[in-house]
């Protein structure tokens, strides 16, 4: 189906806001961020809340992507968008993936992008983001988080109503903590100015994460 901002019922959803607003922060450095992180993954990728595809145009052309997305309003975007592209599209949360029948595994990366400020538990989605890596497979993320000192005090004053019309974005997740304590750990981490973020997105992070299991036995 093709989209069209026009499209009754889309005008004021989530989706539509995002898909309208979001190529002025991606004109504004954010599409440069995407494309240094996606240009280094390569063979079976899977991408959790793929939202309405802003990744898509950013990945090699030879890899099997899959991607996962459970809000009916951005998989009409995201289909169009896939359309005619060899990518496996699955309507669904992270936490379900699974039971999904995915095997358990078998990506070489798995790609998060602004998807673990919005998931109702970072950590239950980090238990299956470890859970579908091959051995020697990357996590590799962009992500927002708490910034401590008085941005930490609007993030926490504006989360609750900012969530509400954000599709579920909590602007104040200490995500670095959450992958501290998962199955992976950090291997490479670069923090950024978020573009038109102030006050309430300061900051963005970028990095990768491995299973501990590569290496400790
Ligand atoms: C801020 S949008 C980011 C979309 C996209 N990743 C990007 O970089 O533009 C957050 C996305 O996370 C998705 N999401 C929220 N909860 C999720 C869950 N439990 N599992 C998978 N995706 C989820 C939302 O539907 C939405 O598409």
């Amino acid at each position: 189906m093709q989209y069209s901002a026009r499209r009754p019922g889309f005008r004021y959803s989530f989706a539509s806001v995002y898909e309208a607003l979001m190529p002025l922060v991606e004109k504004a450095g954010l599409a440069k961020r995407r494309q240094e992180l996606l240009s280094q993954v390569s063979g079976r990728v899977l991408e959790i809340g793929a939202g309405t595809g802003f990744n898509l145009s950013h990945y090699p052309e030879d890899v099997q992507l899959v991607v996962v997305e459970p809000n009916p309003e951005m998989l009409v975007i995201l289909r169009s968008k896939a359309a005619g592209r060899n990518i496996e599209i699955i309507e669904g949360s992270v936490e379900d993936l699974s039971s999904s029948g995915i095997a358990p595994k078998s990506f070489d990366f798995v790609v998060s992008t602004f998807v673990l400020c919005s998931v109702p538990d970072p950590d239950e989605a980090l238990r299956t983001v470890s859970a579908m890596l091959a051995p020697g497979g990357k996590f590799v993320f962009l992500e927002h988080v708490v910034t401590p000192g008085v941005y930490e005090l609007v993030q926490n004053l504006a989360t609750p109503l900012w969530k509400r019309v954000a599709g579920g974005c909590h602007l104040n997740r200490d995500l670095l903590g959450s992958l501290d304590n998962s199955q992976m750990v950090v291997t490479t981490l670069f923090r950024f100015n978020f573009p038109l973020g102030r006050p309430l997105i300061p900051h963005g992070i970028m990095g990768t994460a491995r299973l501990k299991s590569d290496f400790f036995a």
